[in-house]
């Protein structure tokens, strides 16, 4: 792929397009070992070499975080009042990148961010089932069957039951009447995890996604922290289209 100069260094490091011209004029930039001032120079993306500020940058097309989102942000590309996931990616590589589905303000744990809208969409599709798994803390009584009626899908107060969803009860916690669960839902709807406990009388207080599909939230991440995906998590990932 044949791109402007400018736009190629602009995909690919934090810096504006602004910025990334000035320093192009500048003679920050060599291509193929030879100082390119004029932003506007065409680079073939898979064949030719460009360095920046002395270090080599190659293109990729489509860029894959692990984000381990905090409470309190949320999972949008901009909002007129709280801090975004993408706030998070001042420094990261890649423009137009995005959250893929959406976790509650108050929910914690694992967000992809990509900007490959295929794999995005193939990911939330209804259709493919991918299974997202959560922790939860919750209150409440629930009901001796719990794991089955999670089995057998429940009325939210959408127009179907859910689909079936899997429930492991972890601990009683002793501090108080809080119990810590493992749920495994196949769909992505609205306040999904807290409604279905709420249909059996429980209200969470704690809800955090380990996993979606193969892609599971790595323990070393703290909160509000994102690394690259590996290859082998891309391509795992791209066996759920
Ligand atoms: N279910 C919920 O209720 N909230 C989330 O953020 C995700 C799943």
């Amino acid at each position: 792929m044949k791109l402007r100069l400018d736009k190629y260094l602009c995909d690919m490091t934090a810096e504006s397009r602004s910025e990334i011209k000035s320093n192009i004029k500048k003679g920050f930039v060599l291509v193929n070992g030879e100082i390119i001032t004029k932003p506007e120079t065409k680079v073939d993306t898979e064949i030719d070499e460009v360095v920046y500020k002395e270090e080599i940058i190659s293109y990729e097309k489509y860029v894959y975080y692990m984000f381990h989102k905090p409470a309190g942000c949320v999972s949008a590309t901009s909002d007129g009042q709280c801090k975004t996931v993408i706030d998070y990616f001042s420094d990261a590589k890649g423009k137009d990148i995005f959250p893929v589905g959406r976790l509650d303000k108050d929910t914690e744990g694992l967000l992809l961010v990509t900007n490959d809208g295929e794999l995005a969409h193939n990911l939330l599709s209804p259709k493919k089932h991918v299974e997202k798994v959560y922790y939860a803390e919750i209150e409440g009584e629930l009901p001796y069957n719990a794991t089955m009626l999670f089995e057998q899908g429940l009325d939210i107060g959408d127009k179907e039951k859910t689909l079936p969803a899997k429930l492991e009860i972890i601990e009683d916690m002793e501090s108080n009447d809080t119990l810590a669960v493992k749920v495994t839902i196949t769909e992505g709807r609205y306040h999904q995890v807290k409604r279905m406990f709420e249909a059996l009388g429980c209200k969470v207080t704690y809800l955090k996604r380990l996993s979606m599909g193969s892609l599971v939230l790595d323990d070393n991440l703290k909160k509000g922290e994102w690394r690259k995906l590996s290859t082998e998590e891309i391509c795992r990932l791209r066996e759920h289209e």
